[in-house]
C-alpha cells in the first residue's frame, strides 16, 4: 500500500524549531520512526516550504495511485485555499496533521481552511500523529 507522507514549509526545522511547541524530534527521526513501524506499507516522504510544490506532490499522488497521504500543511493550514482545492481534487484520501494541538493556541490556529476537504484530523499527540494517521489507512484496508 502506497502513502505519501507530506510536510509544509517550517517542518524542515523540527527538532531546533520552538522545541517547546513542537519537541525535540527531527523530521528525519519520524520518517525512520514510520518506515520502521509499516515496513508492509510503502511511504513516500517530501517536505516543501511552497506552496506551489506541495500541491504538485498531491498531484503527483493522485496521477501515481498512492492509496492515502497524511499532511502537516504547516502554517498553510490556517491559509491555504490553493491546499484546501488540491486535496479536494485528487482521489487519495488525506488525513490532516499536527504536532501541536492547534485549537489549544492562538485562536488564528484554530481555522484549518484544508481540513474541511479531509478524511480527519489529528492534533497535539506529537509525532505520534503521524503513526496514527498511517495506522488509519493500514486498518482501513484490512
Ligand atoms: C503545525 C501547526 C501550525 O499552526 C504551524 O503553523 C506549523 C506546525 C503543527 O504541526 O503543529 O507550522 O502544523
Amino acid at each position: 500500500m502506497p502513502l505519501l507522507v507530506l510536510n509544509g514549509p517550517n517542518l524542515n526545522l523540527l527538532g531546533v524549531r520552538e522545541p517547546e511547541t513542537y519537541g525535540t524530534t527531527t523530521l528525519a527521526d519520524i520518517e525512520a520512526d514510520l518506515t520502521a513501524a509499516f515496513l508492509k506499507v510503502t511511504l513516500r516522504f517530501a517536505q516543501e516550504n511552497s506552496e506551489g510544490a506541495l500541491i504538485d506532490h498531491l498531484h503527483a499522488a493522485h496521477e501515481d495511485g498512492v492509496d492515502g497521504v497524511v499532511f502537516n500543511p504547516g502554517g498553510y493550514t490556517h491559509t491555504s485555499v490553493a491546499l484546501r482545492d488540491a486535496v479536494a481534487a485528487i482521489d487519495p484520501p488525506v488525513v490532516e496533521v499536527h504536532l501541536s494541538n492547534v485549537h489549544a493556541r492562538e485562536d488564528f490556529r484554530r481555522t484549518s481552511r484544508i481540513a474541511p476537504a479531509c478524511v480527519g484530523q489529528m492534533s497535539g499527540f506529537g509525532a505520534a500523529g503521524y503513526r496514527l494517521a498511517v495506522e488509519y489507512f493500514v486498518n482501513r484496508d484490512t
